[in-house]
């Protein structure tokens, strides 16, 4: 990241014409994958991201856990995702991101009602513009829903971070590239749990609070997105 290249306009704006606390246009639609348990789209700015969980046994055998299901997400970027090729595989940065990914829904799902069962969440990046994280666990969420999986409640998250010395909410991609700092959070917004926070580059503490509590001023507008995104698939399946 380097702090030399200007992002905010002379108005005070950001280069995409965003207010400093403003998110991009998020778009979700549960139902799209016919043969999964589960599935959404979501569309958040210019990112595009499909997911589809599989509810079944573990296998092996050996692998199951007896009192509780295992998750396992899989984050995948499409070669043409991003502006330079993405080689296909798994990479250190898309393993770390399947990791947290994982980790966040584990904790929002009631993994003791499934014992031995393994609930896969292929998360696809079709197109990628920073944040694909948060809008990754943010879709995913609402997946495992559609599957009826018991949860304790929806993922929700949102980036914020610093760019050209100021905090800003849902980072752009120039912002993610050319800011100070990137910071993704994500919460179980019941109870406030805070399941993901992620710091890359440096922030004071002032900074840090002041960035948290945008997202957390953020978190309630993404959360009613999902609860719409599964009552509308179900509003329409209760009226054919
Ligand atoms: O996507 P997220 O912000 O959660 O993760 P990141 O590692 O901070 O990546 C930021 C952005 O860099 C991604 O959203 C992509 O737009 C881009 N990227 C890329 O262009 N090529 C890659 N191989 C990986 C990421």
């Amino acid at each position: 990241m380097e702090g030399n290249i200007k992002l905010m306009r002379e108005d005070g704006l950001r280069l995409d014409g965003r207010s400093l606390n403003e998110m991009r246009p998020i778009k979700i639609q549960t139902g799209v994958v016919d043969r999964a348990d589960g599935s959404a789209f979501i569309e958040w700015g210019a990112n595009k991201i499909i997911v589809a969980v599989y509810v079944r046994e573990a296998y092996p055998k050996h692998a199951q856990n007896i009192d509780r299901a295992i998750v396992k997400a899989r984050y995948n970027m499409s070669g043409y995702s991003v502006e330079e090729r993405k080689r296909p595989g798994p990479d250190r940065r898309t393993m770390e991101i399947s990791k947290v990914v994982s980790e966040a829904l584990s904790s929002a799902i009631v993994l003791e009602k499934l014992p031995r069962a393994e609930i896969d969440v292929f998360i696809q990046v079709l197109e990628a513009d920073a944040g694909t994280r948060i809008a990754s666990l943010t879709a995913s969420s609402v997946a495992v829903a559609d599957a009826g999986v018991p949860m304790r409640d929806l993922v929700v998250g949102c980036t914020a971070g610093k760019a050209d010395g100021k905090i800003v909410l849902d980072l752009s991609k120039d912002e993610d590239n050319f800011g100070q700092a990137d910071i993704p959070m994500a919460i179980l917004p019941r109870t406030g749990k805070v399941v993901l926070l992620q710091l890359d580059g440096d922030v004071t503490e002032e900074e840090f609070n002041e960035a948290t509590s945008m997202m957390m001023d953020a978190m309630p507008r993404i959360s009613e997105l999902q609860r719409n995104a599964l009552m509308s698939k179900y509003s329409i399946e209760d009226g054919e």
